[in-house]
């Protein structure tokens, strides 16, 4: 480990960039943060003093610190998708090395302009793809490696998104209308899970992509009948509807609450409620609002030595859950993220039963209330090891780790605009 602290300029001072921010405050021996820079004046000025930022490292957008010489060592980027490009390459010029929220782009042309102003700026850049980090899916990883479970025929995996969840982000929130995100919901949501199954596959490249899926339910024609446009205004099933705006957000304020109310953290109930009621983009009635984005879609992947990849995206579940199907020529592997636990089981033709079972639970040193498990700090000191030239672990994500899954996610939606046709994997 390096004797001084990386140094690091926070640009997008959201809620994924304090948490990454945060390990400075843990690890003041390995991070500092030393600037800012971000639009919106309070955000800056609750980090700056939060950090000890001092003025003359305060930005008003990722353009204006591009001015400025080079002052630090590493950019934590925790932009919003669609601007990830656009904020990241003038700080890349400069000769930054960069921590950069996934979606890393959000098309196929932002992938390639991004790759090539690295390769010619010779960056690092690490993707936050968290996943990795967590203890599930990195043994499932070294179990595939082991050979265990032979070669990989098929690996299935499906993400289940609930009602609360789909409908805070994808149906009144910020990656609701993919006119405004330019951010479909496979690449918001499954760009993670799809590059999990990248990784998973080790050397193995994907080659062909067909997908399909719709906006099915959560449209007007499906609101209940005589259901009003706000919540708390004008809406008979207030009390009883599962989507209702009172039901998830006011009878439990600590759900989505840094989407919900990321000013009104220490506001009373009756401001939170007044302001959801009459204000908010999440006080608008579920099945009227102006989203486009798919609540189900589907990925079939052809690898190229044959093995075949599916991905089955559904929203609107009871309660969300990752679930993780792959069976190799010796053995399988079933397990579920959310239970923190998964079956390995090896072919074998003198047990009754046809196979033995190997059972890794995790579920004992697993915490749902720190970030991902703990994985946004993993991937933090992680990404330090990187820049400092040490051996990252196997999860590093470097952005050239990342353009697989994401040249598939960008593939998949091409697919389904075109009613499944398939997709050659081509840069
Ligand atoms: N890795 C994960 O598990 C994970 C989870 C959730 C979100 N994300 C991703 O993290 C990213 C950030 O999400 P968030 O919810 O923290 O966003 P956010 O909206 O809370 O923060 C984005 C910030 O960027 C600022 N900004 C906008 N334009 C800027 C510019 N030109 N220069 C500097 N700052 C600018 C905004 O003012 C805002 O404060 C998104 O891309 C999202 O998809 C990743």
């Amino acid at each position: 480990m390096n004797k001084k602290p990386i140094t690091a300029i926070i640009v997008g001072a959201g809620h994924r960039s304090i948490i990454y921010a945060d390990y400075s405050i843990e690890h003041p021996d390995e991070l500092k943060i030393v600037g800012i820079a971000d639009p919106d004046s309070d955000r800056v000025s609750e980090a700056a003093a939060k950090y000890g930022i001092p003025k003359e490292n305060c930005f008003t957008d990722a353009a204006e610190l591009a001015e400025r010489d080079r002052f630090a060592d590493v950019i934590i980027n925790g932009t919003m998708d669609k601007d990830h490009v656009s904020t990241s390459v003038p700080l890349l010029k400069k000769g930054y090395d960069m921590l950069l929220e996934k979606p890393f782009a959000v098309s196929k042309a932002e992938m390639i302009e991004l790759v090539n102003v690295v390769k010619e700026h010779n960056n690092k850049v690490m993707v936050c793809h968290v996943l990795r980090y967590s203890e599930f899916y990195k043994e499932i990883k070294k179990t595939i490696h082991s050979g265990e479970i032979g070669d990989i025929i098929s690996i299935q995996l499906c993400e289940d998104v609930s009602y609360h969840h789909y409908a805070t982000s994808y149906v009144r929130g910020k990656w609701a209308n993919s006119d405004r995100s330019k951010t479909s919901m496979l690449l918001a949501k499954c760009c993670h899970d799809i590059d999990l199954m990248m990784w998973l596959m080790g050397d193995v490249k994907p080659e062909f992509v067909t997908s399909t899926g719709s906006l099915q339910y959560f449209k007007a024609e499906n609101a209940p009948e005589g259901a009003g446009e706000r919540c708390m205004v004008d809406c008979k099933y207030v009390d009883t509807c599962n989507l209702s705006a009172r039901r998830i957000y006011l009878d439990l304020p600590g759900r989505w609450d840094f989407y919900v109310w990321p000013e009104l953290h220490h506001a009373s109930y009756d401001e939170k409620y007044e302001y959801l009621k009459n204000v908010s983009p999440y006080g608008r009635c579920a099945y009227k609002c102006d989203n486009n984005v798919v609540d189900h879609q589907t990925v079939m992947i052809r690898f190229n030595n044959g093995a075949t990849g599916t991905h089955n995206l559904t929203a609107g579940c009871a309660f969300s859950k990752r679930i993780v199907h792959i069976i190799g020529t010796k053995g399988e592997i079933n397990g579920i993220f959310e239970d923190q636990k998964f079956t390995v089981s090896y072919i074998n033709p003198h047990n009754e039963s046809d196979h033995t079972d190997r059972i890794v639970d995790l579920s004992e040193s697993y915490s749902a209330s720190i970030g991902h498990g703990g994985g946004d700090h993993a991937l933090v000191a992680d990404f330090i090891k990187y820049i400092t030239d040490s051996e990252p672990s196997i999860s590093c994500t470097s952005l050239d780790d990342s353009v697989a899954g994401h040249l598939v996610v960008f593939c998949a939606d091409e697919s389904m605009e075109n009613n499944g046709m398939p997709v050659k994997t081509e840069l």
